[in-house]
């Protein structure tokens, strides 16, 4: 059993997060639901920061917000003082509503519409990570039509392939995010930017991937980059005063997964950074920025589910229904994703079975975990899915008109409600009947 942050064993067997009694606030609050310790959350920021601080470099650590977007979370990471990415209007407007300064929010995205690159420049956002040509001609004329100075990040694809699943790698040269190093296509886009008056060029950002458990991936990203600006002070007498490495971190969603710590990252990309720095006499290290997701808020939710209808079929397979599945949780079978999960109300029983989790949708798909060993169980048990705080209420859908599940924050012994529940009303919120007369 890998408990993760402040869960441990309450003396009533129960699991317990945050000083709080998971099972309680099952019955408090329905299930699903998605618990989010704090006290982890505030844990790796600090640890982010920190790992930054002791060597001395400039940073920002931007909190990747398409993890896990709401209201609360982006309060929370600003008391925290780390910066926001966001990749859509609706990220954007959400943070301005829960009150996150704007010139700490940075606007990433390879497709922002004319509406949402205008209402990112209104808002005075700290930077826009600029994606690919469209977008430098969009902004050109919205920052002349608007008067207004934007800062800029070049998004540049350095082509290298972070180790992790096929569909979350960003970072290669085949990739639609990005200005290509090697093509040509990155020296084009730094001329561009350079050469317009409202922009101010602060440094460039690259990606490599996501759920990564090695260094090597950045500093080889690092060793490009750097390899590059090398050309670009030559060519263009430009050196970045900003280079944003991204996030990708990895967490440990069951015991295969070896994450690093945070500050192992943070510490070896400071010192490739500074290794590359020799090649630049007089000039000063970058400043350094980061952009977690996974890693703030991945491994600090638990989803916990109420027990429903069991199928036992002899010598095959022993299915085990929750009340949600791929509505809170796609996941699993969008990227064979592997989960841990605990009986929440008899943490003391040993398993003593192989059951497989089903998620309650009309898709034989929607499989939550397979084959995993679990104590005896009834429909008055709670199943506890740890690592589920990243990407999965931010994925969540109405497939088979499911209400998205309610999210509370723990810390403790205190609980806020910060999310509610979807109702039936909100199902049909937008749904207009037809008119009479039409379509008859
Ligand atoms: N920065 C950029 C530019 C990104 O594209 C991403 C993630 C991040 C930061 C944060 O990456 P993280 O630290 O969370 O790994 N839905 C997938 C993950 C997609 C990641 C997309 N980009 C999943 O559930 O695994």
């Amino acid at each position: 059993m890998n408990l993760h942050g402040t869960a441990q064993i309450g003396q009533n067997h129960h699991l317990w997060i945050g000083g709080t009694d998971t099972v309680e606030l099952a019955k408090k609050y329905g299930t699903p639901l998605y618990l989010y310790d704090v006290a982890l959350i505030k844990n790796r920021a600090r640890g982010f920061k920190k790992a930054f601080e002791e060597k001395g470099v400039g940073y920002q650590v931007a909190y990747a917000s398409k993890a896990f977007s709401s209201i609360a979370i982006f309060q929370l990471i600003e008391q925290e003082g780390l910066s926001l990415d966001v990749v859509s209007g609706g990220e954007l407007f959400t943070a301005l509503q829960a009150e996150f300064p704007a010139e700490r929010i940075h606007f990433h995205g390879n497709n922002k519409s004319p509406e949402e690159l205008e209402f990112a420049l209104s808002a005075g956002v700290g930077c826009i990570v600029v994606d690919n040509f469209f977008e430098i001609s969009l902004l050109k004329t919205l920052s002349s039509k608007l008067n207004k100075k934007v800062n800029i990040l070049i998004r540049l694809t350095p082509g290298i392939e972070a180790h992790t699943h096929d569909y979350i790698i960003t970072g290669q040269e085949d990739s639609k995010f990005g200005f290509d190093l090697s093509n040509g296509q990155a020296d084009k886009a730094l001329k561009e930017v350079l050469d317009f008056e409202h922009f101010h060029v602060l440094g460039v950002h690259c990606h490599i991937g996501s759920q990564i458990f090695e260094t090597e991936g950045f500093t080889l990203a690092i060793e490009k980059l750097f390899g590059h600006f090398k050309k670009w002070e030559e060519n263009y007498n430009y050196f970045p005063n900003v280079v944003n490495l991204g996030g990708g971190f990895g967490i440990q969603y069951t015991s295969e997964d070896t994450p690093l710590a945070p500050e192992q990252y943070v510490t070896a990309m400071i010192e490739e950074v500074s290794r590359q720095m020799h090649r630049f006499e007089g000039k000063e290290l970058p400043e350094l920025w980061i952009e977690p997701g996974r890693s703030l808020v991945g491994d600090a939710g638990t989803t916990i589910y109420s027990i429903g209808s069991q199928k036992e079929i002899e010598g095959v397979r022993h299915y085990v229904s929750v009340d949600g599945g791929m509505t809170d949780n796609i996941r699993p079978a969008l990227y064979q994703a592997k989960y841990e999960a605990y009986v929440a109300n008899k943490m003391n029983e040993k398993p003593c079975q192989t059951v497989s989790i089903a998620g309650k949708c009309c898709e034989s798909g929607d499989m939550l975990i397979w084959d995993i060993e679990l104590p005896k169980l009834t429909d008055n048990d709670y199943l506890a899915v740890s690592c589920t705080g990243a990407y999965g209420y931010s994925m969540a859908s109405n497939y088979n008109r499911i209400q998205r599940p309610a999210v509370v924050f723990v810390e403790n012994g205190e609980e806020q409600l910060v999310v509610k529940r979807e109702t039936y009303e909100d199902l049909i919120k937008n749904d207009l009947p037809l008119k009479s007369n039409v379509f008859v």
